[in-house]
């Protein structure tokens, strides 16, 4: 069966260079990459100041680029038609509308930081698969900022994405999606802690395992309201609480919460934020069991208290794991996008067939495979 390819690295940056020497003749300065991700636990807690464990995903964006002194920023893509062009001066909040407000939004956010760009012609590529819940967008982002800051500390770019995604994209995120592309290192999760800034390298060790994401191809999109609403629901909790954040409520507290929906929110981000510390401990010791419980468990919450799953997504779910994966998910933003699921590699094949047939049956779109070896974060060449 096949999988999504991520392509080859050496390969993928050869061509992004080719096609930016055909699109603006001229070659490329420097050619950045960045991965997509697939987070294992800790869902919605990043804007809670909570805890995530994202992995890079070997699947890439590559943007490369030239500084220009005419005052112009160009932005293109081997994926779309259109290319996106204005005065570096003009760039703001509401000054790019669609995909290239990620490109251009870094630009805008590296300027504010006192990053020197005159002008620049960037053009992109990317393996990553957009709306799967797979950050796409920040694979973008963090690709076009190591190409323009390569030397830069990794923190100072990814809080320059994080401008560029909320200020400029509009989608009010977390911050998850740029760090774990910053930072990861290949064969590890990232834990990251969003109270104390703190990133651990966590080593993962799925021998006889695979990370299997599978792509619902339903899309999803974090500038509409399910995202924001959420967010919105989780600071009322805190306020009500008299919090700072829900990463300092307990779920004792929160049960005492009056309103139903915003109790089932706060509930979900509470037990999401402990379930990344007793993921990282069952992770250490393949303790297989417990981490499958934690998975169902995370995936429930996500369905009955944030509502943030569907039913090719529930589907997914079940289905993987009645085809013999140890443990299964829905990850990312939700409303759409992609499952992780962890699957014995004997079963994979089994999994990824009865998923297919499930959707076939169900009348949904056929999903789409891809094999989430943990990756390296983003560079610079
Ligand atoms: C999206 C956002 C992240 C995070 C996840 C949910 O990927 O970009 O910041 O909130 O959703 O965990």
């Amino acid at each position: 069966m096949a999988y999504l390819d991520p392509g080859d690295p050496v390969q993928l940056a050869a061509q992004v260079r080719a096609a930016f020497e055909e699109r603006y003749d001229a070659p490329a300065a420097a050619v950045g990459r960045a991965p997509g991700r697939v987070n294992l636990m800790g869902e919605h807690t990043d804007y809670n100041a909570g805890l995530v464990l994202p992995v890079a995903l070997p699947h890439t964006t590559h943007a490369a680029w030239r500084p220009t002194t005419d005052g112009r920023l160009r932005v293109a893509s081997r994926q779309r038609e259109s290319t996106w062009e204005g005065r570096v001066d003009d760039l703001g909040p509401d000054a790019v509308d669609g995909w290239a407000a990620y490109a251009a939004g870094v630009v805008w956010a590296l300027r504010e930081a006192g990053v020197e760009i005159p002008g620049c012609d960037l053009l992109v590529d990317s393996t990553v698969p957009v709306g799967a819940g797979l950050s796409s967008s920040a694979a973008l982002e963090c690709a076009v900022a190591v190409a323009l800051a390569p030397d830069a500390d990794r923190r100072l770019l990814a809080a320059a994405c994080i401008r560029a995604e909320t200020e400029i994209a509009g989608a009010p995120t977390g911050g998850m999606d740029q760090y774990v592309a910053l930072l990861a290192e290949p064969g590890q999760a990232l834990l990251i802690d969003f109270e104390s800034d703190e990133t651990t390298q966590v080593p993962l060790d799925l021998t006889g395992h695979t990370l299997l994401v599978t792509d619902t191809r339903v899309s999803h999109e974090l500038t509409d309201g399910g995202y924001g609403s959420r967010r919105a629901d989780c600071e009322e909790a805190a306020r009500q609480l008299r919090v700072p954040t829900l990463r300092r409520a307990s779920l004792a507290t929160v049960e005492d919460l009056e309103d139903e929906r915003v109790r089932r929110r706060a509930r979900h981000v509470v037990t999401e934020i402990s379930r990344v510390t007793a993921a990282v401990n069952a992770l250490a010791t393949s303790d297989w069991g417990a981490v499958g419980e934690l998975f169902r468990r995370s995936h429930a919450s996500m369905r009955d208290d944030f509502e943030i799953s569907t039913p090719e997504l529930d589907a997914a779910v079940v289905v993987a794991v009645e085809a013999g994966a140890v443990a299964a998910r829905m990850t990312g933003g939700g409303f759409g996008g992609s499952t992780v699921a962890i699957v014995p590699d004997d079963r994979v094949e089994a999994v990824m067939r009865a998923v297919d047939a499930t959707f076939v049956l169900e009348g949904f779109k056929p999903p789409a495979h891809l094999r989430a070896e943990p990756s390296a974060g983003a560079s610079a060449g």
